[in-house]
């Protein structure tokens, strides 16, 4: 899709949602530029979602960058500035700028915040820079800083091919009944970042070569199952695909663990509510929350007993979401700093957002 041809005022603003893979990529391409070893495929969920504001200006002699009032430094910070580099040497851009940012969501509850934080900062430098970009484009330039961050410039279900440049849809949002339940388990920062976890694990896990043969198969699963709406398949692929991922880390020496003990405890209890009956499928990322995937009928019953598991500290429901889009105005960015109103979005804790 071709964004519209803009004025060149130096600020943008654009919004995009987080996406959990179904069918997981874990390990970097040998060709480098941040391409993936395995395809991988995604739902895009609203409910989790980063506004950016990104506002090149004459006065700064560096780039300054903050998310959700605070100032971003260090590595990630690294990485803002590089894809704005990456903006400033395609368009005609050359002055630095700022970036502010918000999430309507809690960044250190281990969710997958790269993901919606890079589509939204792709879309909204672009903007700034008034350079023109297909969502093809954008989603290769988010990608060069954070791979899922490809797939949500996209909405509903998304692809990423093995050693491909930009995500594409699968099927749209409301192609298929779902939520999304995120049961939190542990906030906090990751003990391993997911790129070095990547490289550790290609580099001494003696299971990583079978996870990069075998994880085309498990994509093609989880597309069957999803263009045919078969849950039943969906379930087998996606559950296969996260613990094949984790059993690959956890043979990488030393291991990569990124599961705690609730977190077995709840893929327990699933387990025993899948015998009786509920619709469920699991998926857990680089860390201890556990997604799980559910028919929309069912989701509120099922959030209501992950909310009562020891261990879980809140649930966050989410239901597909749409692409990443741009904003118009400064107001819409400040609607960022408003919790849902809906209770069961964030239980528990006391946590800012
Ligand atoms: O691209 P990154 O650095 O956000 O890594 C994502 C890795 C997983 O979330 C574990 C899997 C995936 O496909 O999203």
């Amino acid at each position: 899709m071709t964004q519209p041809k803009v004025a060149q005022s130096g600020v943008g603003r654009a919004e995009a949602c987080a996406n959990i893979a179904l069918a997981k990529y874990w390990g970097k391409s040998p060709r480098g530029d941040n391409l993936t070893a395995v395809p991988s495929l995604s739902l895009t969920l609203d409910g989790l979602r980063t506004r950016t504001e990104v506002r090149f200006s004459d006065d700064l002699i560096a780039d300054a960058a903050s998310l959700d009032g605070r100032s971003v430094t260090g590595r990630p910070m690294e990485r803002v500035c590089a894809l704005l580099d990456r903006v400033r040497a395609t368009s005609g851009e050359r002055r630095r700028a700022v970036v502010t940012s918000f999430n309507d969501f809690p960044t250190a509850a281990g969710l997958a915040s790269s993901a919606s934080g890079f589509a939204a900062l792709a879309l909204a430098a672009t903007r700034a820079a008034g350079a023109q970009s297909s969502r093809e484009s954008l989603s290769a330039l988010a990608r060069q800083s954070s791979a899922s961050a490809a797939r949500s410039l996209f909405g509903g279900f998304v692809e990423l091919g093995a050693e491909v440049e930009s995500a594409a849809p699968v099927a749209p949002a409301d192609h298929w009944d779902l939520a999304m339940l995120v049961a939190v388990i542990e906030a906090g920062p990751k003990p391993v970042a997911s790129t070095g976890g990547m490289v550790h694990t290609a580099a001494t896990s003696p299971l990583y070569d079978a996870w990069v043969a075998d994880a085309p198969r498990l994509f093609g699963e989880v597309k069957r199952a999803v263009l045919d709406r078969n849950f039943a398949l969906l379930s087998e692929a996606m559950e296969q695909s996260t613990l094949t991922m984790h059993a690959t880390m956890l043979a990488a020496r030393p291991p990569i663990l990124y599961l705690r003990g609730a977190t077995l405890d709840c893929l327990e209890e699933l387990r025993r509510w899948r015998n009786d009956g509920s619709e469920l499928a699991f998926t857990m990322d680089a860390g201890p929350n556990v997604k799980v995937l559910t028919p929309r009928v069912q989701a509120d019953a099922l959030a209501a007993r992950l909310a009562d598991l020891p261990g879980v500290t809140r649930v966050i429901r989410c239901e597909p979401g749409p692409e990443a889009r741009l904003l118009s105005t400064e107001g819409e960015l400040a609607t960022a700093s408003v919790l849902p109103s809906d209770p069961l979005r964030h239980q528990g804790t006391g946590e800012a957002p």
